[in-house]
């Protein structure tokens, strides 16, 4: 995950820029770089040291080839685009500029091939071009700083970057949008930082940049502008050092701060999986488990808890689908006493946010001494299971500290999607043009998810009526059936509001006994092939007196006009990545509900994050 630090400093920056970047080892990287306006003797410079590998080399690089300079940028890089190598590493330059970034700049094929006429590109990375972009514009008359705000409109993605310009008298530019970006203030300086970890020996106050803001930082200001460039004031957050790693920023809750923080986390795991810069999943070889070959496997088991489970069972339609492949599906609490019957062409994938849940951790050794290949997808890669199985497969959400598990599972939906797809490209089922757009598809999420959260005032409003419910159900058919049982435990463990999940097409079966007059019922259809089916289901409750919230896209808003009592519009999303979208709300409903009834949101009555006990 790559980290960010810069300091527009009245003393010189190498060694506390150095120290920045040894606080963000935690977020895992392989390459390290520092850039500074070199000011010491005559006309300035921009400078820069890399290297690959740990950040000691960087420092030793430095010792041999020292870097003078009060104005500079740091990077620790986890390679998305282009190979882990010095060449890659951040900071880029072009002309006058030095630019470090985090996340993906989604168009940047595009933005490189209406440069490569003029411009001469030296790295294979998404970001070299966002530097491009910017001197290029300061060549067309431009000052720094408009170059900067007219450059960050035409990039789409998710990212956070920071950058200094020669010769633009001591600025230091910072901008977020989809990736977290936080500024620190202090005694005659300033800085930037991915987050209040990386700038705790430096500050303690805390600036977090909002949603498409940007920033101008010199030694003694700080001047931010949102989206439309119009300038805005943040709140300043004190944060403790020690405190800095659990620290919700300006988010009232962890939960809330996971919430949002779901672009970045699920950049991050499309990072292990997905070769954005050549539109493809990786291979199993790719990601180091030549050990496994989807063509040799004749089932899949999938054994999980909670959410994760959930996931899976998502996971089970994206198997079958895409790859052909027969998946069961089992509650570890249930499968490890069941005896199932195993045969040894089959594989058990447990999913695990934390990697040490009692009756997951008991599954999967159940299978490894019946003799079949195992993998763990987890968060924690310490954990029991990931050392455990024979396989660990990371999803690299970041510490998930609310109780209720958020972005773990956008990030377990993200790496199992990822999986399936490999599994249906070696199976045969994918061809190249497919797996190119389904990993379009995939690369698109970040932004998707961030567009999903301007959904969230409208969600907090719609909450109010829910916290007034004394129960409610959710409805959706295929993979959005186990997205209705996830929105169900999500209401159920904050707001301790009754819930259930249905099968749209099951409700009549007999749970539609229990809607009566204004029960509220949630349901979630984005336009697909069994977008009608659902709206039938739906108008069996209406007429039944329930209350209608459907959560669709904009062509389902159209063909369900009049029939709903609220409609939540999503941004319209390919098939295959819906449920991963769709979360975003239901994970938003349940919250706001559960902070209008006034619960205590991240650490629910009853519940524990990691579950050790069978
Ligand atoms: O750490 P795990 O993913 O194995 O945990 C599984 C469940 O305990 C967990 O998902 C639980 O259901 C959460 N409270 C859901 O929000």
């Amino acid at each position: 995950m790559c980290g960010i630090i810069g300091i527009a400093g009245n003393q010189p920056v190498t060694d506390r820029l150095l120290e920045g970047l040894k606080r963000l080892e935690y977020r895992g990287y392989d390459s390290a770089g520092i850039a500074v306006i070199n000011d010491d003797n005559g006309p300035s410079t921009l400078v820069r040291r890399r290297a690959e590998g740990k950040i000691r080399n960087l420092e030793n690089l430095i010792n041999e080839e020292p870097l003078e300079g009060h104005l500079g940028i740091a990077h620790t890089r986890w390679a998305t685009h282009g190979a882990p190598n010095t060449m890659n590493a951040h900071p880029h330059f072009a002309g006058r500029v030095g630019l470090v970034h985090n996340g993906i700049i989604e168009n940047f094929t595009l933005l490189r091939d209406q440069l490569k006429d003029t411009r001469t590109f030296q790295t294979e990375t998404d970001t070299e071009v966002v530097a491009h972009l910017i001197d290029e514009a300061m060549k067309s008359g431009l000052s720094g700083k408009d170059a900067f705000a007219a450059s960050l409109k035409q990039l789409t993605g998710a990212f956070a970057i920071g950058v200094v310009i020669d010769g633009v008298d001591g600025q230091l530019f910072a901008a977020r949008r989809g990736s977290p970006l936080a500024i620190g203030l202090g005694d005659g300086e300033n800085y930037i930082g991915s987050d209040a970890i990386a700038l705790a020996s430096l500050s303690s106050k805390i600036i977090y940049l909002e949603e498409g803001d940007w920033a101008v930082i010199t030694t003694d200001s700080v001047e931010i502008f949102d989206a439309n460039d119009t300038p805005v004031e943040r709140a300043v957050t004190i944060v403790s050092g020690s405190l800095a790693a659990a620290e919700k920023g300006n988010y009232r809750h962890f939960m809330l701060k996971e919430i949002y923080e779901q672009p970045e986390s699920v950049s991050h795991t499309l990072t292990h999986y997905v070769d954005a810069f050549h539109h493809k999943v990786k291979t199993l070889a790719e990601l180091d488990m030549e050990g496994l070959d989807w063509n040799k496997l004749e089932r899949l088991s999938l054994i999980a808890c909670g959410t994760a489970a959930y996931a899976a069972s998502i996971a089970k339609y994206w198997f079958e689908q895409l790859a052909h492949m027969p998946v069961d599906v089992d509650i570890a609490s249930e499968f490890r006493y069941r005896r199932p019957a195993l045969t040894k062409k089959s594989m058990a994938i447990a999913v695990s946010q934390s990697g040490e849940t009692a009756d997951t951790l008991a599954a999967l050794r159940y299978c490894q001494s019946k003799g079949l290949q195992t993998a763990a997808i987890v968060n924690v890669m310490s954990s029991s299971m990931a050392r455990e199985a024979d396989f660990a497969m990371p999803i690299n959400a970041g510490p998930e500290i609310g109780v209720a598990s958020t972005k773990a599972f956008t990030s377990q939906l993200t790496a199992l999607l990822s999986l399936a797809i490999s599994a249906g490209v070696r199976r045969g089922l994918i061809d190249g043009s497919r797996e190119k757009n389904l990993a379009e598809a995939l690369t698109q999420m970040p932004r998707l998810i961030a567009e999903t959260l301007t959904l969230d005032a409208d969600i907090e409003a719609l909450a109010l009526d829910l916290s007034k419910a004394d129960s409610a159900f959710y409805l959706g058919r295929g993979v959005h059936y186990p997205l209705a049982l996830e929105g169900a435990l999500k209401l159920k463990e904050i707001s301790y509001i009754h819930a259930e999940g249905y099968a749209a097409g099951e409700l009549k079966h007999g749970p539609i006994a229990l809607i009566e007059e204004g029960t509220p019922v949630i349901v979630i259809a984005p336009t697909d092939a069994l977008f009608e089916k659902t709206v039938s289901n739906m108008q069996e409750v209406a007429t039944r007196g329930a209350k209608i919230l459907l959560i669709t896209d904009s062509e389902g808003a159209k063909n369900t006009a009049g029939m709903t009592d609220a409609t939540l519009i999503c941004p319209t999303v390919s098939v295959e990545t819906a449920p991963i979208i769709y979360a975003i709300t239901v994970q938003l409903l349940a919250y706001h509900t559960a902070v209008h009834l006034g619960t205590d949101v991240d650490q629910p009555r009853n519940l524990a994050k990691s579950v050790t006990v069978e």
